[in-house]
């Protein structure tokens, strides 16, 4: 079947706007009238769960990105511990895997090389093996002892958008399921963070339909060489995901930064008008990042804020703020991400480059 824009002007901003109906499929089926998360395609159980000591969790670019958002979810809501590694290191550094070690490896195709690599190892050594990905019949769907499919539809744009924000959903139902099974969280607080994670897609439109703000700071930035995205925990991997977004299609050279560490080195690279986007929407650290946009204020840094809706504080310290709606503060990556997919989109567009198929890149890298 032919894949169609559907009067898009290019499959990226299609596949963005589809975001709403990506989690609505990723959900459906999986959130029962009890208001609890079942998971009929995976094997895993309950007992199973219970006996878990450790997850690994391996994938590359946009789906390990993800993965670094799944680590903080599964550890807060299970404490269950969690590593990340890039599935093209993971074989090499000889990791530690027990018999009760889950190694989960995520991919939008399920064709990588290096995870599908990476993945095979982790069997050999031992350990249960967990696929999440969008491809039903895929190398790693079939490998793996079980998938969790993310139901976000056909990617066509290199630039993943609609299966990184679907994984997402797909670690939050996990992660939800698992505490079910340890009663890490009590019923209540499980029914309050299913009832938001429902709302998310009705929240996702809503957002879709005024995306203007994040258009001009397109249009400042697109001149740019280089600039900096810098934030504190989820905000700090969601960082490296609109980093990486930017730099695959308007090719403005890009850092993402820990909001804290920045004065470590990378502090000495801002300059008078340097962009730095500073990611702000967890409350808790809120404090904190504010003061680290003070000091790249201080150095001339011209600072784009992305801020939960209600929070007025940083209007004083930055140059422009970009509201996102709220939410659990576990789920608002999968709505903050949306103005990052769009700043990236606007600013190559701006650029004229060829969004869909940026320069050097394949969408599905099968050689390791
Ligand atoms: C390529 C694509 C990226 C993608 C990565 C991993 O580099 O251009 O968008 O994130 O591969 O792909 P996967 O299919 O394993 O998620």
């Amino acid at each position: 079947m032919r894949a169609e824009k559907n009067g898009f002007d290019t499959f990226m901003l299609k596949e963005i706007h589809e975001q709403p109906r990506a989690y609505q499929d990723t959900m459906r089926g999986r959130i029962n009238a009890g208001q609890e998360i079942v998971l009929p395609d995976i094997a895993l159980t309950s007992a199973e769960v219970r006996q878990l000591k450790h997850i690994h969790l391996i994938a590359c670019g946009t789906a390990y990105h993800a993965a670094l958002i799944g680590k903080t979810v599964i550890e807060r809501l299970t404490r269950i511990p969690v590593e990340v590694d890039l599935a093209s290191e993971y074989r090499y550094r000889m990791p530690v895997i027990g018999e009760n070690t889950l190694v989960i490896a995520v991919s939008q195709s399920g064709e990588t090389a290096d995870t599908l690599a990476a993945m095979r190892q982790a069997k050999y050594w031992g350990a249960r093996v967990m696929a999440i990905t969008n491809v039903i019949g895929s190398s790693v769907a079939r490998e793996a002892d079980d998938v969790l499919f993310t139901l976000a539809g056909p990617e066509i744009a290199v630039a993943s958008t609609k299966a990184y924000s679907s994984q997402l959903i797909a670690f939050y139902l996990l992660g939800l399921y698992m505490a079910q099974s340890l009663k890490t969280l009590d019923d209540t607080a499980i029914a309050g963070l299913i009832a938001m994670l429902e709302k998310l897609p009705l929240q996702l439109v809503s957002m879709l339909r005024n995306m203007n703000p994040i258009r001009q700071v397109a249009e400042r930035i697109a001149e740019n060489d280089h600039l900096f995205f810098i934030g504190r925990g989820l905000d700090c991997s969601l960082a490296m995901e609109a980093s990486l977004k930017l730099k695959e299609i308007s090719y403005i050279h890009s850092e993402a930064y820990a909001a804290g560490e920045l004065k470590h080195g990378s502090l000495a690279l801002i300059e008078e008008n340097t962009p730095v986007i500073a990611l702000a929407t967890q409350e808790e650290l809120l404090e904190k990042t504010a003061s680290n946009i003070k000091e790249v204020k201080a150095r001339g840094a011209y600072v784009i804020a992305l801020a939960l809706e209600g929070c007025t504080g940083l209007e004083k310290v930055a140059d422009q703020v970009i509201y996102v709606p709220r939410t659990h503060p576990l789920l608002t990556p999968a709505l903050a991400v949306v103005p990052l997919q769009m700043l990236a989109y606007y600013a190559a567009s701006f650029r004229g480059n060829d969004v869909d198929k940026p320069r050097n890149l394949a969408k599905s890298v099968t050689v390791e």
